[in-house]
């Protein structure tokens, strides 16, 4: 049964070629001085930097620059976006990049004015925040995470070796964001494959869970479907813009909260890769599509009737003279194909992660309930060994 909800997203979203643009018509919303997020440079070589400050400048804004923000964001950025903030009375953060810019601006948004240390406060505690909130807005360069149109944001913290997300709710999202499919072009190979893998992942986390006959389900199989079709023309022809358009536009749908809507999530494979991410500093994706395969095939049996779906209506498994867990397995091994296909990190061991790490990187995961199988901390561990 579909379950009660409310729902609503409160991101205005610009999409397409010209959507710069449209930053003009956002930015008088929000006062004078804008501290201005990016990551360690991309932005000034492929010229989107110029770009956004010309438009700043012509608004009349005062610019503060917070660049070097690394991906997977820790905790001392953090602090020091925060001091920017702080120092120069900011009165909008506008991030340009990829999912760790614009997390990391929304848990500056909702650090600024809080008096309490907001690593224990928002990601140990998991408390909301109580103070004001400074308003951000993203122009999107990479694609994966749908941070553009949600309130995650995923901190690192190198020193207790955690990296934890907390999704903050409609006060905190971004209340714009700009999605130019141009933009991604000049993203390395390897960053658009782990992307492509975030977002698949994202459905999957959402899709394997719960038995019933759920809406959901099926536009998860959609989304799905698109972006493997999408992926295998952006892999030969990166500039292939509606491939790359497709793709950014299935990003944003795969965690922009739709298709969790009345059903339980899982969630399992972003913990194991997360707490991978904070023993590697790993990209993102790849930790996911490290650790997935030995995930999903172990949980299988309990999902079984999910496992034979996915199999037939993503990725066309014929059914002829099979039992279920022969036509589930076939689904898995075509998602294996696929994922070699586009060639992403598939063991723990080539993201830089030894045997002496697992018990750390077994403990440092939660363990979520909404999965077809609630695993023990043992059977975190075993399938982390299995993934090595
Ligand atoms: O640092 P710069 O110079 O910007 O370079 C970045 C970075 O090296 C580069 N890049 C971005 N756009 C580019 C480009 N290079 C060339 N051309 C462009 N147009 O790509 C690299 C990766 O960027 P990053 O922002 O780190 O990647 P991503 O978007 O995958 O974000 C990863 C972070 O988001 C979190 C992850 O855990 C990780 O910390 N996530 C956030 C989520 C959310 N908000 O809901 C959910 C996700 O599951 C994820 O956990
Ligand atoms: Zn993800």
């Amino acid at each position: 049964m579909l379950g009660n909800f409310v729902y609503s997203n409160p991101t205005k979203l610009y999409f397409g070629e010209e959507s710069l643009h449209y930053l003009n018509e956002e930015l008088p919303k929000y006062g004078k001085t804008v501290q201005l997020i990016y990551g360690s440079g991309s932005i000034k070589r492929n010229g989107i930097y110029d770009q956004v400050m010309d438009i700043l400048k012509a608004n009349n804004k005062v610019v503060v620059e917070d660049g070097g923000v690394m991906p997977n964001p820790t905790v001392e950025k953090l602090m020091e976006g925060v001091r920017i903030a702080r120092e120069n009375q900011v009165d909008f953060l506008l991030a340009v990049g990829g999912g760790s810019c614009c997390d990391y601006a929304k848990a500056v948004s909702v650090s600024v004015h809080c008096d309490e240390d907001p690593w224990e406060k928002y990601y140990i505690r998991f408390e909301e925040p109580a103070c004001p909130i400074v308003p951000v807005g993203c122009v999107l360069t990479m694609v994966g995470t749908g941070s553009e149109m949600n309130g995650g944001a995923v901190i690192t913290n190198r020193e207790q070796k955690l990296k934890i997300g907390h999704v903050f709710g409609d006060n905190v999202m971004p209340k714009f964001a700009i999605l130019n499919p141009r933009f991604t072009f000049t993203l390395p190979k390897r960053q658009m494959v782990a992307g492509i893998y975030d977002i698949f992942n994202h459905i999957c986390e959402q899709y394997f869970s719960g038995e019933d006959d759920n809406t959901s389900d099926y536009i998860s199989e959609a989304l799905m479907k698109s972006v493997i079709h999408s992926s295998r023309i952006a892999i030969q022809n990166p500039e292939d813009y509606e491939a790359r358009s497709n793709i950014m536009w299935t990003a944003t749908w795969a965690l922009n909260t739709l298709i969790a809507q009345g059903k339980a999530t899982d969630w399992m494979v972003h913990m194991l890769g997360q707490s991978v991410g904070a023993y590697t500093d790993a990209t993102h994706g790849m930790t996911l599509a490290a650790v997935s395969l030995a995930y999903y095939r172990y949980i299988c049996p309990y999902g079984l009737a999910k496992f034979r779906r996915f199999a037939v209506n993503v990725w066309d498994v014929d059914q002829n003279g099979k039992n279920d867990e022969q036509i589930a397995a076939e689904g898995l091994s075509c998602m294996e194909s696929w994922m070699k296909e586009l060639g992403l990190v598939m063991n723990l061991r080539d993201l830089g992660a030894t045997e002496d790490m697992l018990e750390g990187i077994a403990d440092g995961t939660f363990i979520m309930e909404g999965g077809y199988k609630i695993l023990t901390r043992n059977e975190v561990f075993d399938i982390l060994k299995a993934s090595i």
